[in-house]
């Protein structure tokens, strides 16, 4: 049996109580299957009253993004304005290099509830569980060189970064080069993929993942020390459509700033936001380890690293890790 005549059912008859026994004889189905179904609803996200000889009360339904709530929510030029919604896929990382080989615009946008196999970086899983977070790649033709990309990184985490501070008020802050952290702990995690040709840019695909209203519960046991939500941290649900809006807002802002401006002023709102400047860190690089303390950012982007023996370094790209911090 499907769920939908059940939902239907409770949705017919809006805030009453409709009995098991009512529902068993509409729906020509046993009452332990009423009950299982109920069950099944209740993994979904539905949420339902049961009292005894009164029967089952829908009292809310999961939360989905819907067209014309984002659409609503999108002050934006182009970005986001082509929106393709899934509810489950791959990886929207996927979904997004389908269509830009087929010749998709700029500002195209791909969101999943649910991601089944989501990337992170360094070949790494992200965790996507349903109508939990957003997952959402954006694509960008900047008509660059290639070794511009990682400028793009670094924008989106300042895009990210102060969208979602102005929305749930959480003090998130920038782990280099585009972790966004709150209480030493990760929220979102951003994956620029760039497809080039002849050392220029031909597509970019920004990839986000921002844990919003995930519980503890909903993290995997190994995640539980390293991450957290902005749920957890802020205490309450946050509307991912109104953040969806407000992170498109700010990408579409910085990267007019950034193609008109060049990194400097990036540069500088990265630093404002950085929780990284000032500390003493490892970096994990292909060529090895580095160890000293972070300095801020160099004109193009890369990480400043005075080394014990003093000497600069300056990384382009690694995992940094604070010396002292586990996670
Ligand atoms: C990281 O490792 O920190 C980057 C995580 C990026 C996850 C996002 S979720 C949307 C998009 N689709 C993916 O498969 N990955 C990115």
């Amino acid at each position: 049996m499907s769920h939908s005549r059940l939902l239907d059912l409770l949705l017919s008859q809006p805030g009453q109580y409709v009995s098991g026994e009512e529902i068993s004889r509409k729906l020509s189905i046993s009452r332990t299957a009423v009950w299982k179904q109920i069950n099944k609803l209740r993994e979904e996200g539905y949420e339902f009253e049961a009292v005894s000889r009164k029967g089952y009360r829908l009292i809310s339904k999961p939360e989905r993004l819907e067209y014309s709530g984002l659409l609503q929510a999108m002050n934006t030029k182009s970005f986001g304005r082509r929106l393709k919604l899934l509810d489950v896929t791959t990886s929207t990382q996927e979904e997004v290099r389908l269509l830009a080989e087929q010749g998709a615009d700029e500002g195209t946008l791909v969101i999943a509830e649910e991601q089944t196999i989501g990337r992170g970086r360094q070949g790494r899983k992200w965790h996507s569980p349903a109508g939990k977070g957003i997952w959402m790649s954006l694509l960008l033709r900047p008509q660059l060189p290639l070794s511009s990309a990682p400028q793009l990184t670094l924008l989106s985490a300042v895009a990210v970064c102060r969208a979602v501070r102005a929305v749930t008020g959480v003090d998130v802050g920038i782990k280099w080069p585009n972790d966004l952290l709150a209480n030493g702990r990760k929220v979102c995690g951003i994956l620029l993929e760039s497809v080039g040709e002849d050392e220029m840019i031909r597509y970019c695909i920004a990839g986000i993942g921002i844990d919003v209203n995930l519980e503890s519960s909903d993290l995997p046991p190994e995640l539980v020390p390293i991450a957290t939500s902005l749920q957890i941290e802020s205490g309450q649900k946050v509307d991912r459509a109104v953040l969806v809006g407000l992170i498109l807002a700010e990408m579409e802002k910085l990267y007019g700033l950034y193609l008109e401006e060049g990194f400097a002023p990036i540069g500088h709102l990265w630093e404002a936001l950085s929780i990284t400047t000032g500390q003493d860190i490892t970096v994990k690089t292909a060529q090895g380890e580095v160890s000293g303390r972070a300095m801020g950012l160099d004109e193009n982007g890369g990480l400043l690293v005075i080394q014990e023996d003093k000497r600069q370094t300056t990384i382009f790209s690694g995992e940094v890790q604070f010396v002292g911090c586990n996670p």
